[in-house]
């Protein structure tokens, strides 16, 4: 193995901050190693991951049958996107077998944000049309166009994008049906469960309405599931909680179990069909040939071990749900938990900001997001080590005030 040679904390966070270009400065783990959900530092600290990098690491860290697969990889170190390559069709038929609803036909991509991209503009092709429909404050990746979709109110799309406010409930529909109606919307997206809202979770009657009457419009559907995918919601992917058979699944994060970078956008025969020659889009990295050994291994994992995967994760989730809820918060908490999406709104952002950062302090790893209390276990977590975390967090909850 190579070692890199130690860097005095010091010097790393004067460079760090020195060389990289970032939003926020960063927190004070250097990750130097991580299996399962653990997070081990530079100082020797052991942190327990409930963040599991957003929605990557839904195998756990460092996942032994995924890393294995990478590592006796002997193939090209890399394919012309023009050429053909067996693995690219085997990884396309594995997603077409795996994923519910009519879509098929996968388009290569490396990033969310690019599978959201590609989406947006097939269904523009498709459609003839301009405009699109999100979720008000949602995000979507960080493109001009995604930012468009997104929170933030920069609306870099020539014809706009429109955008419907929450709550998601029957009433919603109405609303919806106002946005579309004039039959110029080429596309509505959403994620099936709201993660980047620190976890809204849309009514039943909402979801089970919006395809139908999208399509009564000739608005088609796109469902991102860049974050919900691969088992975070407690289904293998979240549409099926609400029998969803939309025109687009975006996938990527823990497509790979956040062992390389891969995203696709799922299709329908008939648009990629109607699109072909008329769309062009090239992606010089998009389904390297390294990314796609760890993305064929991932779904190949799940196939074997689905009701292994979804059994714990659900076996958390009451558990999270039943200890969260009898926490001594500062205010009454507003759990919102389906698999192991989970958010807890507490009210107040300085609240959520002195936790999540004593959290930190004493070893334990969970986001803040405005009043919001954000987690994302690896659906691999054992009930031990769920039990610590949740120690420390209730241990938190108790001493701030
Ligand atoms: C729902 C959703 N869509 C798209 C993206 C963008 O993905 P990426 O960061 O890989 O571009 C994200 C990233 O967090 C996301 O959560």
């Amino acid at each position: 193995m190579r070692l890199r040679a130690p860097v005095k904390i010091d010097d790393l966070v004067r460079n760090d901050h020195k060389l990289l270009g970032r939003s926020e400065r960063p927190n004070d783990v250097e990750v130097v190693r991580a299996e399962g959900s653990l997070v081990h530092d530079a100082r020797g600290r052991t942190f327990i991951d409930f963040q599991m990098g957003w929605c990557v690491g839904n195998l756990g860290w460092n996942p032994h049958a995924i890393m294995q697969a990478v590592r006796d990889f002997d193939g090209p170190s890399y394919v012309n996107p023009s050429a053909m390559y067996p693995p690219w069709v085997e990884l396309a038929g594995l997603l077409a077998e795996l994923v519910p609803g009519r879509v098929r036909r996968s388009y290569r991509a490396t990033t969310g944000t690019e599978a959201v991209e590609l989406a947006l503009q097939l269904a523009m092709t498709f459609t003839r049309r301009r405009k699109l429909v999100s979720i008000d404050g949602a995000y979507h990746g960080n493109s001009f166009a995604a930012r468009s979709l997104g929170a933030g109110g920069v609306d870099n799309l020539l014809h706009g994008c429109m955008k419907l406010a929450l709550p998601l409930d029957h009433k919603a529909l109405d609303r919806l049906e106002t946005l579309v109606k004039h039959r110029d919307v080429a596309a509505f997206i959403m994620e099936p469960i709201i993660t980047n809202l620190s976890v809204v979770i849309p009514d039943l009657d909402f979801m089970r309405e919006i395809i139908p009457l999208c399509h009564q419009y000739g608005t088609l559907v796109i469902m991102d599931e860049v974050a919900t995918g691969f088992g975070r919601t407690g289904a293998l992917f979240a549409c099926e909680h609400y029998d969803l058979a939309p025109d687009f699944i975006c996938l990527a994060k823990a497509i790979t179990s956040g062992v390389a970078p891969l995203a696709v956008t799922i299709t329908t025969p008939d648009i990629a069909n109607e699109t072909e020659g008329e769309l062009e889009f090239y992606s010089t990295f998009g389904w390297h040939p390294v990314a796609v050994e760890a993305a064929i291994a991932t779904c190949r994992f799940w196939q074997r071990h689905h009701d292994h995967l979804i059994g714990n994760a659900m076996a958390r989730s009451s558990e999270f749900r039943s200890r969260l809820l009898r926490m001594p918060w500062a205010v009454e908490p507003e759990l919102r938990c389906r698999g192991l999406a989970i958010g807890i709104g507490l009210d107040d952002a300085r609240y959520v900001e002195r936790i999540r950062q004593r959290c930190q302090d004493e070893g334990l790893l969970v986001f803040a997001e405005d009043d919001s209390l954000v987690m994302f276990p690896a659906l691999t977590l054992d009930e031990h080590t769920a039990r610590e975390g949740l120690d420390i967090l209730e241990h938190c909850a108790h001493d701030i005030r």
